[in-house]
């Protein structure tokens, strides 16, 4: 065996063992495992996700599962809700909130989106503004 072989062998099996070296890997969190999961699954953040529970849960029966102003509840309101993914609103983050917080009525119009403000937390709030910004920013 030649010198040269033998140098590039030994370079070989040093790279190896380099590459064996077990990377520090951090333990795997089965929480933070299922929110990634789901977030490569929607394309939403956690934070989106969360308000989409939530809407789901408290206004998609008006506002519809997509927030699109078709929920099982719209025919029967005047004026019907409005498709959210359209809406030039969403963008005034205060308009936003204080529609979530304090009903449509606080900002001049009917009263027919409800106060959400005693009902759900700061928390929650947060959430939901942060979705349905997201449904107005997200439309075709
Ligand atoms: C009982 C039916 C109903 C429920 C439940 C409801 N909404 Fe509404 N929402 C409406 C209606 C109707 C309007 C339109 C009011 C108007 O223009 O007078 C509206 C308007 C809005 C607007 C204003 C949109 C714009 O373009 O300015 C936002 C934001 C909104 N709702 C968010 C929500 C969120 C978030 C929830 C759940 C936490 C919710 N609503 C629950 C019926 C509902």
């Amino acid at each position: 065996m030649t010198m040269g072989r033998l140098l590039a062998g030994l370079l070989a099996l040093t790279t190896a063992a380099a590459c064996r070296r077990p990377a520090s890997v951090p333990p795997s969190d089965p929480m933070l495992d299922a929110i990634r999961a789901e977030e490569r699954g929607t394309g939403l953040t956690y934070a989106e996700g969360q308000g989409k529970h939530l809407f789901d849960h408290y206004c998609a029966t008006c506002h519809g599962d997509g927030g699109k102003g078709d929920g099982q509840n719209a025919s029967n309101l005047h004026p019907p809700p409005p498709d959210l993914t359209a809406s030039k609103n969403l963008g005034d983050a205060a308009h936003l909130r204080r529609v979530i917080v304090e009903g449509s009525a606080a900002v001049g119009r009917s009263p027919l989106s409800p106060p959400w403000g005693r009902t759900l937390s700061a928390q929650e709030i947060e959430y939901l503004a942060l979705y349905c910004q997201r449904l107005a920013t997200t439309s075709p």
